[in-house]
Formats: structure tokens, sequence, C-alpha cells
């Protein structure tokens, strides 16, 4: 008779295989067995009757406690690994942080020392924002070591972030010729800058003309360039938090092409539209790229039953009231990012899974599975096998709730998502074996996340 540290019982897991009853034994943070039924002696033992088992969510694309006009993201890696805990979210991918002059290995050391704070696993994406063909020389070392995912910003030229596409096209050559992704945030400078002054000199600068601003012409322009380059370079590409049906499309064109191209997008882009920003409080919403229309969201939800967009990342980036409220009157001082890591599974299942816009593989595919392949950690995460981390969440589908942002655990003060209807709860999350979440409740002496590694996307 075996012994575990763990055992799950009568749950039902959404596997790659289709769903199926198994039992999971759990032992040293790893599944050692799934069985029909697992022998135990008196292992610790969940009762999962009634609830699915999904993978532990991989969250692509979080901001902890990253700088944005004057301040800095509500969210440090403690507070809102917590709150992506609470969401059944057991490994983020986030963002180095590069200082004007440094290497990109030492900005890389400085993330490393705060994301040491995370209750999840993190692996960090390298951010290259300042003169990033002077860097080059430090790719294949980065890749080597497991830190294989670069980022790249064809805006944000006044924030001193932008790449040129010169300056892309050198960094794309670099990285994928050893081994690695770079990821775009796609936005066409010149027509964002363009469009930005003329609302500013109108004195328009009420929040929807932050949308204004950044028309999904923008981002479809944008993908569309990058992806040339791509093609010519035979290299891969992921494009962030994808917002609106041109930039679907010039993204799919690109695929219809033969260029390799990782599309994801966002649960704000699902769930919200630009209506949000005629609210009274309408700068609160102001992220970007922005909030789009109605037609926008429908055709993005129809993209991710039929594999169009691989991944959904939350772009986690919130700040409080006071925060935005220093961009009230005036969009273009809004700190711009918005909350959603501890949202992203019941806004997915309630609207997603329930109205039957997406399968419940479909959603493990698209928030656990896809991005475990796509940045290199397929070996370990992203799916429930023998041998892989023990990162689960036991979702109870039966419960009825109401997202209130009271009952959120991030540094927030206010949700996007606030009197939104949730159809299931989060029973249990466990990361590597460990209960973090037992029935909303966070379980203290539990082990720090880690720093998770990749090995190079052999794409
Ligand atoms: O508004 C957003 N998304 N803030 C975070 C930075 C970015 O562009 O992803
Ligand atoms: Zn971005
Ligand atoms: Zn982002």
């Amino acid at each position: 008779m075996a012994t575990f540290d763990l055992v799950i019982k009568n749950g039902t897991l959404v596997t790659p295989r289709g769903e199926q009853l198994l039992e999971i034994g759990i032992c040293g943070g790893k599944i050692a067995e799934l069985s029909p039924q697992i022998i135990s002696d008196d292992s610790p033992t969940i009762d999962a009757a009634e609830c699915l088992i999904f993978p532990g969510l991989i969250d692509p694309h979080t901001h902890m406690g990253i700088p944005i006009k004057d301040t800095h993201s509500a969210d440090d890696f403690e507070t809102g690994s917590k709150a992506a805990a609470f969401g059944g979210v057991t490994t983020i991918l986030d963002f180095t942080v590069q200082q004007p002059g440094q290497t990109l290995r030492a900005a890389l050391n400085q993330r490393i020392t705060r994301a040491h704070k995370s209750k999840v696993d993190v692996g960090l994406h390298i951010n290259l924002t300042d003169r990033p063909v002077e860097r080059l020389n430090e790719i294949p070392g980065l890749i080597r070591d497991g830190f294989s995912s670069f980022k790249l910003f064809s805006t944000y030229r006044e924030a001193g972030m932008m790449a040129t596409w010169d300056q892309f096209r050198t960094v794309l050559r670099m990285v994928s010729e050893n081994g690695g992704l770079v990821m775009l945030h796609a936005e066409d400078n010149h027509l964002v800058e363009t469009m930005t002054r003329m609302h500013i000199t109108n004195g328009e600068w009420a929040p929807i003309f932050h949308a204004y601003s950044r028309p999904p012409e923008a981002e479809a322009q944008a993908i569309g360039d990058a992806a040339k380059i791509a093609r010519e370079l035979d290299a891969p590409l992921y494009i962030v938090h994808v917002s609106s049906r041109l930039g679907l499309e010039a993204g799919l064109e690109a695929r219809a092409r033969g260029t390799k191209i990782y599309l994801e997008t966002c649960p704000q882009y699902l769930m919200l539209d630009e209506f949000c920003y005629y609210q009274p409080h309408g700068h609160y919403f102001i992220a970007t790229p922005p909030l789009r229309s109605q037609e926008d969201r429908q055709t993005l939800w129809k993209a991710l039953n039929n594999g169009d967009i691989d991944t959904i990342g939350t772009d986690h980036c919130p700040f409080t009231k006071a925060q935005k409220d220093v961009g009230r009157g005036d969009f273009n001082l809004t700190p711009n990012g918005l909350a959603g890591v501890e949202t992203i599974l019941p806004l997915l299942y309630t609207h997603g899974v329930v109205p039957g816009r997406i399968s419940r593989l479909k959603l493990a595919e698209l928030v656990a599975g896809n991005a475990a392949r796509i940045f290199g950690l397929a070996d370990r995460k992203g799916k429930i096998a023998e041998g892989t981390d023990a990162d689960l969440v036991v979702w109870d589908p039966t419960v009825q709730s109401v997202i209130r942002s009271e009952n959120l655990h991030g540094a927030d003060d206010w949700s996007p998502y606030e009197g939104h209807a949730s159809m299931g709860v989060v029973r249990y999350t466990i990361r590597r074996g460990e209960i973090l979440v037992d029935h909303g409740m966070w379980l203290e002496n539990t082990g720090p996340g880690e720093i998770v590694t990749s090995h190079p996307i052999g794409i």
C-alpha cells in the first residue's frame, strides 16, 4: 500500500485525453499516480466530489509592481501571487523591468529578488526596452539559462520603451536563432501618437479618447508589420493582448501565409467594451490596448474555440482608485492597466464554458496547456499527468457567486468585474502538491513559489 503526501478522490479531471474520473496521488510535489482507485494508507485526502480538476492555471502575462506613469501597479509579487492562487493560477509569467542603461542580466537579477516573494511559481520574460541592439550578446546566455522569451514594444516611445522595426528585426533574428521566442506589444506608434496629439490638442481628455487614440487599426498595422519581418526571418512570434477583430485578422492573415505566430488575448477584451469609458468612473478602465466594441468582443470569443487564439493572459496590472484618479479628466495621465489574475477562471468558466462557447478542455488549453507548450514549460506544467508538477485547481461548478472587490485578495480596491455573476468557485488551489487555498481560506506556512526556467523553445 502506497503512502502519498496528498490524495484527491472523486473529482473529474480535465485532461487532453478527455474528462476522466481518476484519483490523484501526489508525492514530493509531483503527480505520482493517476488511477481509477488509489489504494493508500492514511494519506491526507481531499474529496473532490462534484468538482472538476483543471491543471493549475498558467498566466503568461502579469505585471507585478511595475512602473507606469509616475506610479507602480498596485500588486507586488506577494499580494498579486496570493490573488492568483485564490483564482486558481499556480504559475505566473511576469516581465523584467529594464532601467535605462541596465543590462538584461542585471534587470533579471533585480526582478528575481522581488519575485522570491511570490507564493505561486514565477517565470520571467525578458523585457528589452532600452537600446535593445546593444544587449544582443546577452541573449544566447539568457536562453541557455532558461530565460527564453523576450518582449519588445512597438509603441510607448515617450516612455522610452519602444523598439524600432530595425531593432525588432535584429532582436528577433538573434532570439530565434538561439531557440527563443519574441513577444510583441503591437501598436503602430505613429498612428497612436498622431491620434493622441490630435485629441489632446482638441481638448478631448475624456476616457473614451483613450480608445480613439489607440484604434484597432494601430494594432492591426503593427501586427502585420511585425509578422512580415517574422516571416522573412522564419522566426516565431507571440503577440500579446490581441484586443480587436482587425488585430486578430492581421494575425490570422500572417498565419495563413506561413508565419509561426501565436496570439494571446485577455479577459478584459472578452468581457468588457468601450461603453465602460462612459461610466462615471470611466477612467478606471483605461488599459492598453483599450477596450473595444461589442463586435470585437464577439469575434474574440469565436476565435477561442477554433484555435485561432492560443492563450489567454490577464495582463494583470491593477491600479487603485486613488492611483487612477490622478488621471481623472485626462486620459493621458491615467495609469493604464486592469486587475485580472483572480477572476480569469470564474469569468471564462461562466461566460465561456457555461453558455457553450468553449469546452472545458479548450478552457484548460487556453489557460494552461498552450502557454506551457509555447513557453517551454510543458515537461512540468500545464497538464494533469504522472510525473508533472502537482499544480491543480479543484473547481466546483455548481456554486453561484457574484464578484465583489471586497472578496478579492489583491491590493486593488475595485474590480473591473464588480457585480458580475460567476458560476463555479475554486475549492482548492494546489501548487506543487501544497494546498495554498482551501475553500476560500489561505493556508499559512506554505512554501514559496519557485522561479521556473524553460527549455529553449524548439518550435
Ligand atoms: O494597460 C496595460 N496593459 N498596462 C500594462 C502594460 C502593457 O502594455 O501591457
Ligand atoms: Zn502591453
Ligand atoms: Zn502587459
